[in-house]
């Protein structure tokens, strides 16, 4: 499974491809925002310009804002052919992407998702919520498909309750409600089940796209994001530090370094 990190700050994104584990960077509006806040405003065409230098040819994920498909499709020729010099852009389109100011829902995603792809411009489908939203986007060529693993754990723990946090670890098996029955939404209990189901549908036909899965909150989910079979995960930056750090593995390096005798210190002379 290959890691993505899932920011618009150029700093974490620095200092995580410094360690040399990353694959690519997903953004989004929000994502954008926050990044723009913690500058104090910035010229965001130029900022963009930059996350794409700084992520060394690898994948990243620009989003459209349209509701329909031609708004869609024509934005993401616009963030194509404005960025593509600078790194290997690829347009993010939301799957079920608005309501209009008459309530009116757009299902224009996918038809955008194959207008784009059929002219070969990769395109990461996003808002996943179900196994069926990624099973038609990937019919409808989408190269990457973006499961909101973290998102349906937030749902689901709504409906529980407010005993768990954004970022605890939440069962993949799922949970109960108060009458013993476990909690789902359209059939699933978890954030990684939802992985889960749309790597069997995947392997069930032969599709070439590439689960991306999204929303991860903590190390533990991304463990079971792999075991699930996500080809990518994207991980926020304090998620990627918590899987690297263990109390046990700093206990270790303090009683290696209180061993250092002066003869092994030469053997570095
Ligand atoms: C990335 O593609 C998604 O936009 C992102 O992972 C969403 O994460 P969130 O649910 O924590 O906002």
């Amino acid at each position: 499974m290959k890691i993505f990190i899932d920011t618009a700050d150029l700093a974490e994104i620095k200092d995580a491809f410094s360690w040399g584990i990353v694959e690519g960077i997903t953004t989004n509006p929000s994502l954008m925002k926050k990044a723009q806040d913690k500058q104090g405003g910035t010229n965001l065409e130029e900022y963009v310009k930059k996350i794409l230098v700084a992520s060394r040819g690898t994948p990243v994920s620009l989003e459209v804002l349209g509701g329909t498909a031609e708004e869609m499709y024509a934005q993401g020729k616009k963030l194509y052919s404005k960025f593509k010099n600078y790194g290997a852009v690829v347009i993010k389109i939301p799957v079920n992407p608005s309501v209009d100011d008459n309530s009116k829902v757009h299902y224009e995603g996918l038809k955008a998702t194959k207008m784009l792809s059929e002219e070969n411009i990769p395109v990461n489908v996003t808002l996943v919520m179900t196994p069926e939203q990624a099973l038609l986007a990937a019919i409808a060529g989408a190269t990457y498909v973006s499961p909101f693993a973290g998102r349906i754990d937030d749902h689901l723990r709504k409906q529980r309750g407010k005993e768990f946090g954004k970022l605890d670890y939440f069962n993949k098996h799922g949970i109960k409600d108060s009458k013993g029955n476990l909690i789902t939404d359209t059939g699933l209990v978890s954030g990684v089940h939802l992985i889960n189901s749309i790597a069997s549908i995947f392997r069930n036909y032969n599709f070439k796209t590439q689960i991306l899965a999204a929303s991860t909150r903590n190390a533990r989910q991304v463990r079971e994001i792999a075991e699930a079979g996500a080809h990518i995960a994207t991980i926020p930056f304090p998620v990627l530090k918590e899987m690297i750090h263990h109390h046990k593995t700093l206990e270790g390096m303090k009683a290696f370094t209180d061993d250092i005798v002066p003869e092994y210190r030469k053997l570095f002379e």
